[in-house]
């Protein structure tokens, strides 16, 4: 068989027999050494390191011929030189352009437009999560929010789940002990409401919710929604629908059209979801609404009275509505997202298209 190390060292041009790390130690000597004292040694000093013929290039060629073994370490502290020759160089240039423009004008130029700050842009959740609790608090909805650790009794009891609801299951349900878990809706914020506030409510409550699910494009073990109760005397369906109907009007324009389809949820009776016509084919029929022409956006439904009734508000008197929607869900239909997963990747790429808004 043949040895790999000894042919390595065998093929190596003579430059490349100093070991890296001695190479690294004497270039790092010599960048730090380099005394930059005027604009023309700003640009010497770009010469001899940065540049195509420069020290560093030179760095990056032996680089390739070191073992793989090495190859992490030593393209660590490579790396590391990079920067700290980079960082020198654009501290300097930046010190003596100032420096150069002060001797020239003898003062700063105040009628000069300034230079606009890169500030970051806001994450399209955000965008989206404020978009909707604007348009609501137009409707008087206030803003709430509600813990994301809760006990069984805000998450599910409160809400009329059975017992033995598959929702409390473990595989849903991240438990931190037998009473406490992680919470997987934020309708438990409307639990928490109703034992705190007086009638009437009208709150719009956005959050960060967990379950227990494999993540992939389409799920993630956790994501955030946004709640919106109103309690009041003779609150009915058609004020529910027309609330409803007002939003996404507001959100996603006046042409859109809405249709209810019965469901169910513990908490509320009757229970429905609510589709959008499709934001792409307008209703015609393509991949993203599966050709139905329709997009499931949210669920809602008349507060069952039970769950009034276990908060301590008196159900002959009063009746109420509720709704949630998942803001991944909306921002992938407004945007275009096409991957869950890319919301929480960090990728400047990604996050910078979401900058003028
Ligand atoms: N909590 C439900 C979920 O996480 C969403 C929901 C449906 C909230 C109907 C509501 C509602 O307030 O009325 O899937």
């Amino acid at each position: 068989m043949q040895d790999d190390s000894s042919s390595f060292t065998f093929d190596l041009p003579r430059r490349n027999d100093i070991p890296m790390k001695e190479k690294l130690e004497e270039i790092r000597q010599h960048a730090e050494s380099f005394a930059i004292e005027n604009t023309a040694q700003v640009e010497q000093f770009r010469l001899q390191f940065l540049s195509k013929k420069g020290e560093l290039n030179d760095l990056f060629e032996l680089f390739k011929t070191v073992p793989n073994a090495s190859k992490k370490e030593m393209g660590q502290k490579l790396n590391e030189l990079k920067q700290f020759i980079q960082g020198k160089w654009e501290s300097a240039q930046v010190h003596f352009e100032t420096e150069e423009k002060g001797a020239n004008k003898g003062s700063i130029d105040l009628t000069l437009t300034p230079e606009s700050s890169f500030t970051g842009s806001r994450h399209p959740l955000s965008i989206i999560e404020n978009e909707i609790v604007s348009i609501f608090s137009k409707l008087g909805f206030v803003y709430s929010e509600g813990p994301e650790i809760e006990d069984d009794w805000h998450n599910f009891s409160a809400l009329n789940f059975p017992p033995n609801h598959p929702a409390r299951d473990m595989q849903d349900t991240f438990f931190i002990s037998e009473d406490i878990a992680l919470r997987t809706h934020t309708s438990s914020v409307q639990v928490r409401l109703m034992e705190s506030q007086k009638l009437p409510i009208r709150a719009i409550m956005p959050g960060r919710v967990y379950r227990n699910e494999a993540i992939s494009a389409r799920a993630n073990c956790f994501f955030h929604q946004v709640e919106g109760i109103y309690i009041d005397e003779k609150v009915s369906f058609a004020d529910l629908k027309q609330t409803l109907f007002y939003f996404v009007q507001e959100l996603f324009g006046n042409d859109i059209k809405v249709r209810f389809r019965p469901s169910y949820f513990p908490f509320t009776e009757p229970s429905a979801e609510m589709d959008i016509s499709c934001l792409l084919c307008k209703g015609e029929g393509c991949n993203v609404c599966k050709y139905t022409g329709w997009l499931e956006i949210l669920g809602c439904g008349m507060i069952d009275p039970n769950v009034l009734t276990a908060n301590g508000i008196d159900a002959e008197k009063y009746s109420g509505f509720a709704f949630g929607m998942g803001i991944e869900r909306i921002a992938m239909l407004k945007f275009g997202v096409k991957d869950l997963r890319t919301y929480f990747s960090n990728d400047i790429r990604f996050l910078g298209q979401f900058e003028s808004l």
